[in-house]
Order: C-alpha cells, then structure tokens, then sequence
C-alpha cells in the first residue's frame, strides 16, 4: 500500500458551502491504485494554513503522496501552487507539464491550470485543479507512473528500464 494525504482548497467547502466531491474522487481512485487514504482535509485558500498541512502531511506523518485540488486557477484567492512552491524542495515539474499536456487534448481551458509539484523529504505533492471531472481525468491518466515514482524517491527501485 502507497499512503496518501488529500488537501482539498476551497472558501466555499470550508465554510460548508459545498460538498468536496473531488476530494472523494481522489480518494476513490486512489483506493482502486493501492492507496491508502491516512489523512483528508479541506481547508480556504489560505496559504499559510495550507503550507502548515503539506509540512505536517510530510515531515510529521512521512506520506508517500499529497494531492491537492482546487485553487490553481486565476481567481483572486488560488494560491496552492505559491503554498506548495513554498514548501518543496525539489521541483519535479514533468508531472504537471505532462498533466497539462494531456488535459489540453481534452479541454484547452487546461491552460488555465497553474498547478506544480514537488518533492519535500520523502514526499511528492502534486496540484490538481478544482473540478472533479478534471481530477478524475488526471487521476486516470497519471496514478500507475506516480507508483513507480514514489518507489524512486523512497529508494525502493533504481530500475527505469521498461519492458
Ligand atoms: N484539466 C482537466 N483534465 N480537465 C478539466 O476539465 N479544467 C480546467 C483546468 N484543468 C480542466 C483541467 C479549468 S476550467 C481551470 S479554470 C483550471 O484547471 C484551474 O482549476 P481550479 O481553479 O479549479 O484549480
């Protein structure tokens, strides 16, 4: 099992304005993927609450994966991406250079998507956007290659070859 944190940004689920139907999306393909679900929480687009989780999703409970949704748009109030810039150490900008590459065959509003990720530790965190529809869409696409990822940077396989 692979262990995984889902930070969900959004004023209006906070606030309960709204039911996080991408949080669970998340959550249900991830289980379908080998996932294990350790922590989930939905929190405003406030930067400094959301750095204080990604750090505590990794330095203190060690998760393997983070995944975000919400917040990478162009509103006045999306700032993951500048939290999540904040808080990792390493870029690991193929992933949302692929995940871009991919949704715009599907939508060219994927252009909208300000999204990054990263390595802090030995954690990967990964933005996605806001919709559920969009988070399925990439959950499809990128959850097998993130497994062998994850299995690079916790030191588990040095083997890339494919075969
Ligand atoms: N990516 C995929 N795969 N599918 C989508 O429907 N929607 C886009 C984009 N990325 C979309 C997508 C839209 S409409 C926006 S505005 C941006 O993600 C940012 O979304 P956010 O502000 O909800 O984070």
């Amino acid at each position: 099992m692979y262990t995984l944190g889902i930070i969900t940004s959004s004023d209006t689920g906070y606030k309960g304005g709204r039911e996080d139907l991408s949080g669970k999306v998340i959550e249900e393909i991830g289980k379908e993927h080998g996932f294990k679900v350790e922590r989930y929480v939905m929190l405003p687009d406030e930067k400094e609450m959301l750095k204080e989780e990604m750090i505590n999703m990794s330095d203190n409970l060690k998760l393997e994966l983070v995944l975000t949704t919400g917040g990478t748009g162009f509103s006045k109030r999306d700032i993951t991406p500048e939290a999540t810039k904040e808080v990792i150490e390493r870029e690991a900008l193929g992933i949302p250079e692929a995940i871009r590459a991919y949704s715009l065959t599907l939508t060219k509003r994927a252009m909208l998507s300000r999204a990054t990720a990263g390595i802090r530790g030995e954690t990967l965190i990964i933005n996605m956007p806001g919709s559920p529809k969009a988070c399925r869409e990439i959950m499809d696409y990128i959850i097998e290659d993130i497994k062998h990822g994850i299995d690079i940077m916790k030191g588990r396989t040095g083997e890339c070859a494919r075969k």
